[in-house]
């Protein structure tokens, strides 16, 4: 018997459009439900971008833009401590031990013990480090500017100590430290000065500066070598800053940056004093580093003073908003600078310590940093991350 094709055709088309239909269906369901899935939780109940988002720290979001760094003492590489460094961050600067007054703290001895210990856990962390600092007005132990009778010695023989101590330091750190602040905060915190009236300038003149430069690089021709100092973004130092760098460049000087300390607060530098800083100091070809970063909920003091009666120390609501803001716009403007910004350091890890706890005023607690006194990211962290959320998703390298 001969089929009838003409009987079956309207069933057959029937059931075709049914088929189409079925799946179009099963390809929808298929589409919703692996949608459903990327935004569903895990079997573990964690959202799966918040596996990536806890995987990452600083270091991954900001991979693109600049090294993230944290100064460290000997009891912040260990423990907890240690492990938010290594997830968060790729560089340490060490905040005392290779200062003049820890390290060489007389004339013929030296103490390399923690700044050993430093050095050896960024080398096991795979962690870039910056040295800090050569030259400074402050801790140094004192016995650099005097003779055995304890009269001031000569400029002659400030430099060749002053030599010593850059050769020794250096070239022992050499292929570890990437980086040194050479010189540290040279300039006057009088504005009608231009170079800070210390011991070093006191005997050997601005000399001391180019000095310091020349044997830095001597002893390390492969370290980059920084100016470093605070104000350095407030107008009036920024301009004197500006001249030193100006003239040291002009005159062939080994340096190859500015570090600007960022010792900032909720109530500035503006956007425009920060933008306007970082086009004067590339505008000499100079790269840039921000080396110090925190943000104070105070206004900046410089005189130490006593805790005010009533005077409180309380983290509230509205100056956190204000401490995000600072750090969303910090940031926002760092981003804009990548080409020239080679590195941001905070200065210090958590809220549970910072220098800034006793200065300028004993016992007020500041809040400056990222992550809180527990160790958790802050808010003022998930907003400086959030471009990156935005944009792409990283997985730490
Ligand atoms: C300056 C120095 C740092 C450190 C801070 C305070 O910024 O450069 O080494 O002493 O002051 O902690």
């Amino acid at each position: 018997m001969a089929w009838n094709l003409d009987y079956w055709k309207p069933l057959n088309e029937n059931i075709m459009v049914k088929l189409e239909f079925l799946k179009k269906i099963a390809f929808l369901i298929l589409c919703v439900s692996v949608l459903i899935g990327c935004k569903s939780k895990s079997e573990n109940g964690v959202n799966l971008s918040e596996i990536n988002k806890s995987e990452m720290g600083l270091k991954d979001y900001y991979s693109d833009c600049f090294i993230m760094g944290v100064a460290v003492a000997p009891n912040s590489i260990k423990g907890k401590s240690a492990e938010l460094i290594k997830k968060e961050f790729n560089s340490i600067t060490p905040e005392n031990v290779m200062k003049m007054g820890p390290i060489h703290p007389e004339k013929n001895s030296f103490y390399w013990k923690d700044a050993d210990a430093i050095a050896e856990f960024a080398k096991a962390n795979d962690l870039k480090m910056r040295g800090h600092a050569l030259v400074w007005h402050q801790q140094t132990g004192g016995w650099i500017f005097n003779d055995e009778t304890g009269g001031e010695v000569s400029k002659e023989e400030l430099l060749i100590r002053m030599k010593t101590h850059i050769d020794s330091v250096v070239s022992r750190y050499k292929g570890t430290i990437y980086a040194w602040d050479v010189v540290n905060e040279a300039i006057s915190d009088d504005s009608t000065e231009f170079l800070r009236n210390s011991e070093w300038y006191d005997i050997a003149g601005e000399d001391f500066i180019v000095k310091a430069f020349e044997y830095a690089r001597e002893a390390n021709p492969d370290a980059k070598l920084y100016y470093n100092d605070y104000n350095a973004v407030n107008p009036e130092k920024r301009d004197r800053i500006y001249k030193l760098l100006k003239m040291l460049v002009e005159k062939n000087v080994p340096i190859d940056g500015v570090g600007i300390q960022g010792h900032w607060s909720i109530f500035g530098p503006t956007e425009e004093e920060l933008r306007k800083a970082l086009d004067m100091y590339s505008s000499l070809g100079l790269d840039i580093q921000i080396t110090e970063l925190d943000v104070s909920i105070y206004p900046w003091e410089k005189e130490n003073r006593e805790l005010k009666p009533g005077e409180s120390d309380e983290f509230t609501p509205e100056l956190e908003q204000k401490q995000i803001e600072a750090y969303d716009m910090f940031f926002r403007v760092f981003r804009d600078y990548k080409d020239v910004l080679t590195s941001v350091t905070f200065w210090n890890v958590t809220d549970q310590y910072s220098w800034l706890d006793t200065y300028p005023v004993a016992g007020r607690k500041n809040y400056p940093l990222l992550f809180d006194e527990d160790f958790n990211r802050k808010k003022a962290y998930e907003k400086i991350v959030e471009f990156s959320i935005q944009t792409e998703t990283k997985f730490p390298k």
